[in-house]
């Protein structure tokens, strides 16, 4: 096998535990259904300790269908579809899309728009990652803290850079957050920054984090030489 065949390896190995364990999954899942609507016939209390670990179960299944979701996101990576964008509403549209989720959190999303006005990118991906970025600086940062959407650059380069004043990194988080399914946390899975590494790269990008525990972090993307203006 040379280098170049491994990408369609991953996609041919995803796609097998796709079919070998999603489909038992779902006739797990429905045999379940089946289960409960039977047990109701005979024990209407949907209260009785059975019912409980039925959902319990359910809910291990979610889990596990969740996990191989993101586990296909991760390893059938759409191709790269590049279109020539303008950068600001798209990062516009996509903050106002996760605003009531930063509220919720009282937690405050800001914009600060600058750089290129344009630039050649696939716009699905680009929001991708950003999302991922926002969601993490949301997942790190408490009640009264700020993440800011950055744009910068030049002709020659389009910067995107969140930034939040949360809880910052470990120097070993640090040193491991770009490794496929490391996570500090509860129910994470630890393939949003590597999606984000192979966006970037996809682009023929990079991405930096810069982090200091207890201040916040900053996480950087720079896409080369989009042209615009
Ligand atoms: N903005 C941030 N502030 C502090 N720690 C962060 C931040 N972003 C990432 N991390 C750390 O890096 C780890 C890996 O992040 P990554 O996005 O890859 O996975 P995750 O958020 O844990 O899970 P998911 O797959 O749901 O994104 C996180 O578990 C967390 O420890
Ligand atoms: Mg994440």
């Amino acid at each position: 096998m040379t280098h170049d065949q491994t990408p369609e390896l991953i996609e041919t190995l995803a796609a097998g535990v796709a079919h070998e364990v999603r489909n038992p999954l779902n006739s797990v899942q429905i045999n379940l259904s089946i289960l409960e609507q039977e047990l109701l016939e005979s024990l209407p209390d949907r209260d009785a300790h059975v019912f409980k670990v039925l959902r319990k179960i359910a809910a291990e299944i979610k889990r596990l269908d969740d996990f191989v979701s993101e586990f296909l996101r991760f390893a059938r990576p759409p191709r790269l579809n590049l279109e020539w964008l303008p950068v600001r509403p798209l990062v516009t549209d996509l903050t106002a899309f996760i605003v009531p989720e930063c509220s919720k959190k009282g937690v405050a999303l800001d914009i600060d728009l600058r750089g290129p006005e344009s630039a050649s990118l696939d716009g699905f991906q680009l929001k991708q990652a950003i999302l991922n970025l926002v969601l993490n600086a949301l997942q790190a940062t408490p009640a009264g803290g700020h993440v800011v959407v950055r744009t910068a650059g030049d002709k020659s380069r389009l910067v995107v850079a969140v930034v939040d004043d949360g809880e910052g990194m470990s120097p070993e988080t640090r040193e491991k957050a770009f490794t496929p399914f490391f996570t500090t946390r509860e129910g994470g899975t630890g393939l949003g920054l590597p999606l984000v590494r192979r966006i970037a790269e996809q682009h023929g990008g990079s991405v930096e984090v810069s982090s200091t525990p207890g201040k916040g972090t900053t996480v950087t993307m720079v896409f080369p030489a989009p042209a615009g203006s």
